[in-house]
């Protein structure tokens, strides 16, 4: 699996938007994104990443193909400890199924790493959300406990349950 993590830019909004589908807005988006904003949100994760602080946001790139997204949050506290660093990703629908998201949790903890962010990594997913919970597994990730959030609701107001998964880093 060749994959490689880099900074997002404008020129990769719409490779981006295109990679969304029902289960991208379904398990991680809430709503499809548009090319105008997604280059605003390039801008912020830039933004971020020069100073230093808050989310880090990176385009996983086959040989000349972006394929998929992953970031970390430092400042996410919903449902974990203040030295556990949460991870989200989604793969484009194309590339899915071939190991892409197991090796780009890979590669964004080892950034943690190398940077000394945090002492885990976090995977904070719905127990229905199947293929991602491969993910936290196939990454080695250890289940730690089911709780409810405080930040994400379902349409109906009820709080989203999520499955917790830790890495030491
Ligand atoms: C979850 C997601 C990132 C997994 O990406 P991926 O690169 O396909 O992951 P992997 O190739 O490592 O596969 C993980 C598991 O997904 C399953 N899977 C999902 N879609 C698949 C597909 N189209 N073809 C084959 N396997 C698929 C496989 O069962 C696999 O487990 P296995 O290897 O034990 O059979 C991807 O399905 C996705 O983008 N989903 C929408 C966004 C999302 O759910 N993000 C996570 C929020 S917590």
């Amino acid at each position: 699996m060749t994959i490689e993590l880099r900074p997002l830019t404008a020129a990769d909004a719409e490779a981006h938007c295109a990679g969304e589908d029902a289960l991208t807005v379904r398990w991680l988006t809430g709503g499809y994104g548009d090319v105008d904003g997604t280059i605003e949100y390039f801008k912020w994760l830039a933004t971020n990443a020069a100073a230093g602080t808050g989310k880090r946001g990176f385009g996983i790139w086959k040989p000349g193909r972006l394929c998929g997204y992953v970031d970390y949050d430092p400042d996410l506290d919903d449902g974990i400890e203040p030295q556990d660093v949460a991870l989200s990703y989604a793969v484009h629908p194309w590339a899915r199924g071939q190991g892409v998201a197991v090796e780009a949790v890979r590669l964004v903890c080892e950034v943690l790493l190398a940077d000394g962010i945090g002492t885990r990594a976090a995977i904070r997913v719905e127990p229905e959300n199947s293929a991602s919970v491969r993910v936290a597994q196939k990454a080695g990730f250890r289940y730690i406990r089911d709780f409810s959030s405080n930040r994400d609701a379902h349409p109906d107001g009820t709080p989203v349950t999520f499955s917790l998964y830790l890495l030491d880093l």
